[in-house]
């Protein structure tokens, strides 16, 4: 590694090599075998090597790679959009393909302002997001992630947007308030900053629909995201919903919002889509957005060479036929249950354990210096860090994330792992888990 001329992300670490991939189980170089818990970063929802995905590239390969989009359309892409609009939330009538998470955010956010452009509209400027979000690295995407530490030292790059709170029910639900009062109250912050900016000129409200990295998985609390929904049709505001990490399947619906019953205007998926077998990330469109466009310039004025990958297309087509295929949504409900309950009864009770959320298989363990006042430890232990450590010595994958709370303070480690998983890989994380709970805590 010390002579590698990859950039990789951390240059005084040394990586193991991955050398093969199968069934929930990445292999590296020495033979040593991972539990991927984590699909990496909710990725991988088929596993590795999934004999299906693999048969339907190679048989893309050997039709055609790939064709440039200002020149062709293809059969596979066609398939594809046509699959995820069967199966989209009502009113959505397109897909704009892009290759991963952050350019279907910096899409969403490009055709929410050409749509005001379109329709007469251009005086809106403002998008609204969160705190705690997590958007993608790009410089659109960061800039309505809200992150500290991650927009710190870009901020000067940064286009202007306002952040309200998240849906934090663990620290921020008032003891004497309950979660449809707490949720309530977010709506009204939102409504409160939208006056403050003037509505006329407000784009789209973003949010993850269930946060992911940078939050630890936070879950919506019973109509919020519908009173979010009404406020942003009220004053005529795009809703923008990120699904990359908790959508196509993650959560036990295919698509996130669905178990709240909402429908945004422009919904950005990724990882889950391709499942790690091909890049792709996507918006799914409201057909009256489309419209604007069609009846307007007849252009979005955007694009990637890359967008609409055949091969892309053809894993990730490949990807949501499995799904369907196999019920792989109602094990992901079967197996979520599961994963919770042996969470509860293994680490509950943990004097670190703060809070375990989530849904499906998506899970979040925020871990805390003192259960009851819930302080977040100190950031200098680099907690996080060292449960992903302790966990990788043991061959288990999780995904760990500092600053929780506030860019700064707090330490959660996120589960996402393969919808494919049987009941004993299930249990068999849970143990790896707790191990690794040790570990750390008692070294
Ligand atoms: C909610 C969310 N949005 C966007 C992104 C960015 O996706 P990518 O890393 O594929 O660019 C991520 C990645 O973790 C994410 O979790």
């Amino acid at each position: 590694m010390s002579d590698s001329h990859v950039f990789h992300r951390q240059l005084r670490q040394p990586l193991p090599t991955a050398v093969a991939g199968r069934g929930v189980h990445l292999i590296d170089s020495a033979g040593r075998r991972y539990l991927d818990a984590s699909g990496g970063a909710a990725v991988s929802c088929l596993g590795h090597g999934h004999p299906d995905v693999l048969a339907a590239m190679h048989a893309q390969l050997d039709r055609l790679a790939y064709a440039h989009t200002s020149f062709f359309t293809t059969e596979v892409a066609e398939a594809l959009a046509d699959d995820l609009i069967a199966h989209a939330p009502s009113g959505m009538s397109h897909v704009y393909l892009v290759s991963g998470g952050s350019e279907a955010m910096e899409a969403a956010l490009k055709m929410a302002r050409q749509y005001f452009v379109e329709i007469g509209q251009p005086e809106r400027r403002h998008f609204i997001a969160r705190r705690q979000s997590y958007h993608g690295n790009t410089l659109g995407a960061l800039a309505v992630g809200g992150n500290a530490w991650r927009r710190a030292q870009f901020a000067p790059l940064l286009m202007d947007v306002s952040h309200v709170s998240p849906c934090y029910e663990y620290r921020d639900r008032h003891a004497d308030e309950t979660p449809e009062a707490y949720g309530q109250r977010l709506v009204q912050e939102l409504a409160d900053t939208i006056e403050r900016l003037g509505q006329q000129t407000v784009l789209a409200f973003v949010a993850e629909t269930v946060g992911g990295a940078t939050a630890g998985v936070l879950t919506p609390v019973p109509g919020y995201l519908r009173g979010v929904r009404e406020l942003c049709d009220r004053h005529g505001i795009l809703l923008i919903l990120d699904e990359v990490m908790c959508g196509m399947g993650r959560t036990g619906t295919l698509h996130a919002c669905q178990h709240d019953g909402v429908v945004p205007d422009l919904l950005a998926v990724a990882k889950g889509l391709g499942g790690g077998y091909q890049p792709i990330g996507a918006v799914l469109v409201q057909g009256r957005v489309v419209d604007a466009f069609r009846h307007g310039s007849g252009l979005f004025q955007h694009g990637h060479t890359y967008i609409g990958h055949a091969m892309a297309c053809a894993a990730a087509l490949a990807v949501q036929r499995v799904i369907r295929r196999d019920g792989l949504l109602e094990r992901v409900r079967h197996l979520g249950q599961r994963l919770e309950s042996g969470l509860r009864e293994r680490l509950g009770e943990h004097p670190h354990v703060g809070d375990i959320r989530g849904r499906g298989l998506f899970w979040g363990i925020e871990w805390v210096q003192d259960k009851c006042s819930r302080r977040p430890l100190d950031p200098a232990l680099k907690t996080h860090a060292r449960l992903k450590a302790a966990a990788f010595a043991r061959g288990l994958m999780i995904y760990p994330m500092g600053g929780t709370v506030d860019g700064l303070h707090g330490d959660h480690v996120l589960l996402a792992p393969p919808f494919v998983c049987s009941d004993q890989d299930i249990d068999t994380l849970i143990d790896f888990l707790a191990a690794t709970a040790e570990d750390v805590f008692l070294t």
